[in-house]
C-alpha cells in the first residue's frame, strides 16, 4: 500500500463548491487536500493477477467525495509516482480480461487440467502456452492429407499440426526471457494488424486467429495487452514451429 498526500495552498482552491456534492461547508473553505491512494494489490499467484492499481481521491475534511484521476489532472495536480505512471487503469485490464475470455485465448494458450467435465484451463499456469517440458507427440503418417484430416491438436490444444507444419501456442505471460515482457503495446497491436511477428517478422501460423484480432480497435487490443501484462509471469520457452516435411 503506497499513499501519497498532495496538499495545495488555500489560494489555489478553485473548486466549484456546488460541484462538490458535500454538505460540509468547512470542506469548501478548508484548503484543498487531495489524498491519492495507489494501492497495490498483489493477488495470490493462483489468481494469476500481478498488480492492480486503485486510485481514489478525497476532497476536504471528510467530504467523502471521490475524484477521478482525470479530475485530478484537470486540477493541475501532478502525480509523480513511477508505479502510478506504469500501471494500467483497472478498467482497461478488466476490459482486456473480458476480451481474452470471449476471444477464447485460453483454449489454445493455456495448459489444461482434466476434470469430470473435460479439460479446463490450468489457473496456476494461465496463458503460458505450450509447455516446454511436454514431449511433442509423433504425428501418425498418412492421417493428414487432402480428403483426409487437415489438422490435429495435442491433448491440451496448445500444439497444432497441419499443412503449415507444427505450431506451438505462445507464452503470453509477461516473463522477461520467455514471454511477452519485452513487447510494447504498439508491437502487440502491429502484430495483430499485420499477422507478422512484432509487425515485421515471420507470418504467424494457424490456427492463431490473427484475422479476428485485427478486427478489434487499437483500444481493445491495448486492453488485451494490459491484461496479459497483469498476469503472473511464467518461465516457459515455447519451441519454434516445426516446418512441414
Ligand atoms: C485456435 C488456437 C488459438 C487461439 C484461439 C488463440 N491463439 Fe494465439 N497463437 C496460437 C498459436 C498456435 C500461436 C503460434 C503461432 C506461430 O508460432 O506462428 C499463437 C501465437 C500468438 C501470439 C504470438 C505471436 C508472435 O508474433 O509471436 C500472440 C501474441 C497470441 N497468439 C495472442 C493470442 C490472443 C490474445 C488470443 C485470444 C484473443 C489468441 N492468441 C487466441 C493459437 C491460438
Amino acid at each position: 500500500m503506497a499513499t501519497i498526500r498532495l496538499c495545495r495552498p488555500a489560494e489555489h482552491n478553485r473548486i466549484d463548491p456546488d460541484a462538490v456534492a458535500s454538505p460540509a461547508r468547512s470542506a469548501r473553505e478548508s484548503a484543498l487536500a487531495i489524498e491519492l491512494r495507489g494501492s497495490l494489490d498483489h493477488a495470490s499467484p493462483n489468481h494469476g493477477r500481478m498488480q492492480r492499481t486503485v486510485l481514489s481521491g478525497r476532497v476536504g475534511a471528510g467530504a467523502g467525495f471521490a475524484l477521478g484521476y482525470a479530475t485530478l489532472l484537470a486540477l493541475g495536480v501532478t502525480v509523480s509516482s513511477p508505479v502510478l505512471a506504469q500501471a494500467a487503469a483497472p478498467d482497461q485490464v478488466k476490459r482486456g480480461e473480458f476480451l481474452v475470455n470471449y476471444g477464447g485465448c485460453n483454449d489454445c494458450h493455456s495448459p489444461k487440467t482434466m476434470t469430470p467435465q473435460g479439460p479446463v484451463p490450468d489457473k496456476t499456469r494461465l496463458l503460458s502456452g505450450y509447455q516446454a517440458s511436454q514431449p511433442v507427440p509423433p504425428v501418425p503418417p498418412g492421417v493428414l492429407a487432402q480428403g483426409k484430416w487437415s489438422a490435429m491438436t495435442n491433448d491440451d490444444l496448445t500444439a497444432w499440426v497441419g499443412p503449415w507444419g507444427i505450431s506451438f501456442a505462445a507464452n503470453l505471460t509477461p516473463d522477461a526471457a520467455t514471454g511477452l515482457r519485452p513487447w510494447t503495446a504498439d508491437q502487440f497491436v502491429k502484430t495483430m494488424r499485420t499477422g507478422k511477428h512484432l509487425g515485421v517478422g515471420r507470418p504467424i501460423l494457424p490456427p492463431m486467429p490473427v484475422q479476428s484480432l485485427a478486427a478489434l480497435s487499437d483500444a481493445d487490443l491495448k486492453a488485451i495487452f494490459a491484461y496479459l501484462r497483469s498476469l503472473k509471469p511464467i518461465q516457459n520457452q515455447v519451441p519454434a514451429p516445426i516446418p512441414p516435411k
